[in-house]
Formats: C-alpha cells, structure tokens, sequence
C-alpha cells in the first residue's frame, strides 16, 4: 500500500507572527484520514514550526537545501542545518527554482545525493510548462526531468523518495489539471519507474499532484488509481482549506 502525503508548501509566506497563527490554527484541525500530513514554512520559521508541532502528526518539511555539505555559499542552508531543527524531509525541484533560480536536472541530481547521504526523504518536483503540454510533448519533459534526476540511483533509494508531478501552468492559476490528465500522467511516471527499477519500486512510490488542489477539486483527483496525494500551496496558507484537502481521500 502506497502512502498517501498531503503536504503543503507555504513558498515565501508568512512572517513569524503569522506562522505561530496558522500552525496554532492546524493543530486545532482533525484528521479523518489515514494521509501523512506535511507542512513546509521558510527557512526562518522551521524551528518554530517544529518546536509547535512536535506531539502532532503534522511533519515540517523545508521548501530547498544546497547540496554542498557546508561552505562559501552566501544565504544557502545545507542539510545539517535542516536536521538540527527536526526537519528530515526536503522538496526539491520545485518548478519555481527551476525558473527563478536556474536549477537544471543535473544541479538537482546533486542535491538529490546529498539528502539521500544525510538520510532525508525528498518531495521531488517536475511539471511541464503550458507550451509542452500544447504540442503533446508533456511526456518526453517529464520522462527526462525524472530520468536525468533519479534514473542514476539504485532501487533502495526510492523507499526516500516522494514524486510530486506540478504542471507549471496548473500552479497558482486555479487552472487545475483535471483528474483524467493528472491519473494519465502519473500512471506514465510510474510506468516509467517500472520500466527502470520493475514493478515493486514503481508500486511503493507515492506521487503527489500539485497545481491548484483546492477543496473542491481534491476529492475527485485524489480519487485517481495513481494518484497519492497532493502537493498544495495557495490552499495550505488556511488551515481550514487544507485540512479539507487532507481529508478528501
Ligand atoms: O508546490 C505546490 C505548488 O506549486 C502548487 O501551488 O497554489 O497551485 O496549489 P498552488
């Protein structure tokens, strides 16, 4: 049985004060589903966030991490940093530092290697932009952002590792995929995952949708055979809206 993840990734939103609001809002919310439970606050509030949700079952996660171990790398933050404030799981790839921070595959394979040697799970992203999907070419982009990422990993390491398919055009739009075109892509990813590793790696993989899950939508996309969960962003800053979204399997 796969794990089903609702994690939500507060991208750059709110300061302090704000956190200690809306986390002390989630631990008033309930539960009904068997889903693991993520939150992922910036860099600054992570301590806090793990300090208020500790005898919860909510995770924090961090939104990034360098993958140097430590070094002359002005206003980065390695994976040690991560681990002394209770944080063990990293997203990585996130299409937004794809594009605003120039992060390649092969940058990420990096970072990729240095979570799994600091023995952390990772929410790794991918998506293809509106144009790929315009000209059918979504699955070749995808295929290769997994391939050129992951493919040069051994099986084992995928028990680490949580997919997260975004389409760049589904994120922050309220464009949402629908449930058919998140289901098709996500039995390509996991296809794809068979083809390399077989079928019992491609079959323990959780893969999250990300791109404009709202309450509304989420019941029917998380609904979906390959569907595992999602990757929520805009509805994770109310914890209302979010514990909705959890509770929708
Ligand atoms: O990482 C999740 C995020 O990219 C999705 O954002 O606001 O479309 O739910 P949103």
């Amino acid at each position: 049985m796969r794990k089903q993840i609702v994690a939500g990734n507060w991208k750059m939103n709110n300061d302090l004060s704000q956190t200690e609001s809306l986390l002390a809002d989630l631990k008033k919310q309930t539960k009904t589903t068997e889903a693991e439970v993520m939150v992922a606050p910036t860099f600054t509030n992570l301590h806090q966030a793990f300090d208020t949700l500790r005898n919860t079952d909510i995770e924090v996660v961090a939104q990034n991490m360098h993958f140097a171990e430590n070094g002359a790398y002005t206003g980065e933050i390695n994976a040690s940093m991560l681990k002394s404030v209770g944080v063990n799981t990293v997203i990585l790839g996130h299409s937004e530092r794809r594009e605003y921070f120039n992060e390649t595959d092969e940058l990420l394979a990096k970072k990729v290697d240095t979570a799994l040697a600091n023995n952390m799970r990772i929410i790794f992203c991918f998506g293809e932009e509106l144009a790929d999907r315009k000209s059918g070419n979504e699955e070749n982009v995808v295929g290769s952002q997994i391939k050129n990422a992951l493919f040069h990993l051994e099986a084992s390491a995928f028990k680490n590792i949580v997919l997260a398919y975004e389409p760049v055009w589904a994120i922050g739009t309220g464009e949402t995929a629908s449930p058919e075109q998140a289901q098709d892509m996500h039995a390509f990813i996991r296809k794809t995952l068979a083809d390399k590793y077989g079928n019992e790696v491609a079959n323990t993989v959780s893969i999250l949708y990300g791109g404009s899950v709202k309450p509304a939508n989420a019941e029917e996309i998380f609904s979906k055979p390959d569907v595992d969960g999602g990757l929520i962003g805009g509805a994770s800053l109310k914890a209302e809206d979010f514990f909705a979204i959890v509770n929708a399997f």
